[in-house]
Order: C-alpha cells, then sequence, then structure tokens
C-alpha cells in the first residue's frame, strides 16, 4: 500500500461562493503558512499539523488597516490584499460572509474580537473597521491576566461549541495591551458518508514506504472528484460535505517515494498567471466512483506561528523596534504572540473542525533593547590592554 501522509485544507476549499474559482490570493498565503508551519513544527519533531489560515488571514488583514509603512506593505504584498483601503474591505467582508453558513447538515461559523485596555486609546477607525467585519469589541483591564485569559477562554468555547476549552492561560497574556481572537467552528456530515461497518484497522506508512503504525481505515465506493494533479506531484481526492456540495475537504497523497515537503513546498509556489492554477482545474473535473480509503482520525495542534508568518514575509509587525501600527493606537504596539489551536476530528459521518487564533499587542519598547534571553557568550576584558581574561558560554539556565 502506498504511503499515507495526510495534508488538510482546513478552511475549505470549495467554500468561495463561486465555486471553481479559488481565491488565489487568499489560498497563496495559506499555503505558504501551512509549508511554513510544517517546517516549523518538523524541526521540534511534531508532525501532525493543522492550521486554520483563514483565522489567521482574518486577523491580519485588520491589522493591515491600522498599519502604515514597511508593516503595512509587508502585510499586504503575503495576504495578497488590494492595495486600496475600501477595496481591502471588501475583501475582507466577503471572507467573512463566506464564514457564515448554517444549512441542515452543515454548520460553519466565524467569530472575531478584540479585547483590549480601556486606557489604550484606540483610533476611531481601527474600531469601525473592527465593527465592519463583526468584530466584536471588549474594554477590560488586560493587567488582571486571570480574569482576561477567562473573558477569552469562555468567548472562544462558545465560539466553537466547547471544542476549544483553554486556549490562553494567564502567563501568557502578561504585558499585553490588547488582544485580537479569530474563532472558526465547522460541523458538517459528507454528501456520501461511510458505513462504519466497512471500518478496519490497517497500516499506516511514511514516505519511504516504512509502515509506522496502524489507523481504523474508512472504507466506501462513492463519486469523488479525484485526479493525477502533476503539478503538485499528488494524486488529489475530494469529498464534499452537505448535500449541496458547497463544502469539501481535498486530501493530497503525494506521489509514492516524494516527502511531504516537496508537495508542501510545490504548494505554496507562486502560481504564474498564465496557467490557471491546479485547483480550478481540479474542481471542474468530473466526479467518479472511487474505491475510497480514509483514515478516521483526530488531530489536536496548537501552533505558534509568528515564526511561520515571518518565514512568509511578514516581519516588522512583530518587531518591537520596527512594528508600524499607527492606525490602531495613539500608544505605539508591536504582535508579540500569535498561537492558534486547533482541533479536527473526522469520522465516517463528517467532520467537526474548530480553531481559535490569538494575537496578542504590546507597547513598544522604543529605542535599543539587549535581552540576553537566549544562549549567549561571555568574555571578561583587560580593556586598556583589550585582552580576554575570561570567556565562556552560558547555555544552561538555572535559578541561581
Ligand atoms: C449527520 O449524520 C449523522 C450520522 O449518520 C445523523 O445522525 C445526523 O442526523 C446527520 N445530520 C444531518 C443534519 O443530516
Ligand atoms: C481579577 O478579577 C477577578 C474576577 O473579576 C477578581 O475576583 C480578582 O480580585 C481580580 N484580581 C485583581 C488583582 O484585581
Amino acid at each position: 500500500m502506498r504511503m499515507w501522509t495526510l495534508l488538510i485544507v482546513v478552511g475549505l476549499a470549495c467554500g468561495a461562493p463561486n465555486v471553481g474559482n479559488p481565491n488565489n490570493a487568499v489560498n497563496h498565503f495559506s499555503f505558504g503558512l501551512l509549508h511554513n508551519t510544517y517546517q516549523f513544527q518538523e524541526s521540534f519533531g511534531t508532525k501532525n499539523v493543522a492550521v486554520a489560515p483563514l483565522s489567521v488571514w482574518s486577523l491580519f488583514s485588520l491589522l493591515t488597516e491600522g498599519s502604515s509603512g514597511q508593516t503595512f506593505s509587508e502585510l499586504l504584498n503575503v495576504l495578497g490584499l488590494p492595495n486600496d483601503l475600501r477595496a481591502t474591505q471588501n475583501l475582507h467582508l466577503s471572507v467573512k460572509d463566506i464564514l457564515k453558513h448554517n444549512s441542515r447538515d452543515v454548520t460553519l461559523i466565524g467569530q472575531s474580537a478584540m479585547f483590549s485596555d480601556c486606557s489604550l486609546e484606540i483610533h476611531p477607525e481601527f474600531c469601525r473597521s473592527a465593527n465592519l467585519c463583526s468584530t466584536d469589541v471588549y474594554s477590560v483591564d488586560p493587567s488582571n491576566t486571570t480574569k482576561l485569559a477567562g473573558d477569552i477562554n469562555y468567548y472562544i468555547c462558545t465560539a466553537t461549541e466547547g471544542k476549544i476549552i483553554n486556549a490562553v492561560k494567564p502567563q501568557n497574556l502578561d504585558n499585553l495591551r490588547m488582544v485580537l481572537v479569530d474563532a472558526l467552528y465547522f460541523k458538517a456530515n459528507w454528501t456520501h458518508p461511510f458505513d462504519p461497518t466497512h471500518t478496519k484497522q490497517a497500516d499506516f506508512q511514511n514516505s519511504q514506504g516504512r509502515t509506522i503504525g496502524r489507523v481504523n481505515m474508512m472504507y466506501h465506493k462513492a463519486p469523488h472528484r479525484h485526479a493525477d494533479v502533476e503539478e503538485i506531484g499528488a494524486q488529489v481526492l475530494e469529498m464534499t460535505y452537505g448535500s449541496d456540495a458547497r463544502y469539501s475537504m481535498l486530501l493530497l497523497l503525494p506521489y509514492e517515494g516524494m516527502p511531504i515537503k516537496q508537495l508542501l513546498e510545490n504548494l505554496a509556489s507562486k502560481p504564474t498567471e498564465r496557467k490557471p492554477h491546479w485547483l480550478t482545474t481540479f474542481l471542474s473535473e468530473e466526479e467518479h466512483n472511487v474505491d475510497t480509503y480514509v483514515p478516521r482520525f483526530f488531530m489536536s495542534a496548537q501552533s505558534d506561528l509568528i515564526r511561520p508568518m515571518q518565514y512568509t514575509g511578514i516581519v516588522s509587525i512583530f518587531d518591537p523596534q520596527r512594528a508600524e501600527l499607527p492606525g490602531v493606537s495613539t500608544s505605539p504596539l508591536f504582535v508579540s504572540s500569535t498561537v492558534q489551536n486547533v482541533e479536527l476530528e473526522v469520522t465516517e459521518e463528517g467532520t467537526v473542525a474548530a480553531a481559535a487564533t490569538i494575537a496578542g499587542l504590546e507597547d513598544r519598547i522604543l529605542g535599543p533593547r539587549f535581552e540576553a534571553n537566549r544562549e549567549f557568550v561571555f568574555l571578561i576584558l583587560e580593556r586598556s590592554a583589550g585582552i580576554v581574561l575570561f570567556a565562556g558560554v552560558y547555555s544552561e539556565p538555572s535559578v541561581v
């Protein structure tokens, strides 16, 4: 059996209103974020990765409206926003619209909130932008981190129907002046559910073809879009949700022997103008009856997104020296944390997925700063002769 590595495009390939015409700019950001998050987490030995890129996109699109200079141009470029406030707001609004769907067999709810220091002068235009994209604004005292964590966790728990319960701890909120939250909840039945009596245990392999474990493999023969997409080097299968098939999950199985990293890199590469995007082509394929084997699975992931975001090219907003967010507040701020929790369960009947993205904003430190909070080398000098007397490396911290 060929290797199975799961790649889940959480955020729903077919969510756009005009199915078959994916929003390439937003998707380009999503694939870049997935690629970078995987690379970053793999370096810590974490292999199962799940992100909700649209939630991150939405949160940083709002911040774009309060940014300027280098910070603005990085966000504009990486998020694929039009260089025009009105057009940006319209794009943001259309994305927010996608995140509202409630039919008999599909529920999708996107909610966002801003928790802010009452003493912080927030610009009225920024509040208007927040309101425009239906972000709830709460005035809070962030110095009481116990209460703030409680408020944020309650908001997220409610917005995700209880799927994400303890997204933040009080100690994660030290020094924050503003916290932006974006929550996403998705619950849907497959258009063609699996019969649980056909689910059987099966081996699961890595890209070298070595068995690395067992899974509960679901099976059915049902009409699905299915194609070899050479451009990215994968077999792609689409399983739709609900009777109207407006949402779907795509499973991308890399060609035998091809590492998942290569597939992620292919997905993230810049689409060319001339050729239609592989997703556009794929979504217009006919459905065929396919013998489909997909494992039942559950994933719970927490990702620190600052590094992955930096790799995509959004850098200065995270830099206490260089962040330019004058349109957010009169106090200079920077984004000091961005964390996302994702819970996802795929079963015979469908999928339940929830995500919460949290971005914390702190006061910027103006002027040079030196913080020896990682491994460092030290030297002791005799200054007149410029001679080193002692030299060392401090790399094993202890509280002395
Ligand atoms: C979803 O599937 C489950 C299990 O088959 C079923 O009990 C439930 O009624 C379905 N929901 C809808 C809205 O069709
Ligand atoms: C923080 O808020 C909680 C709940 O409102 C309250 O009980 C507690 O006394 C507050 N702590 C401080 C230090 O103000």
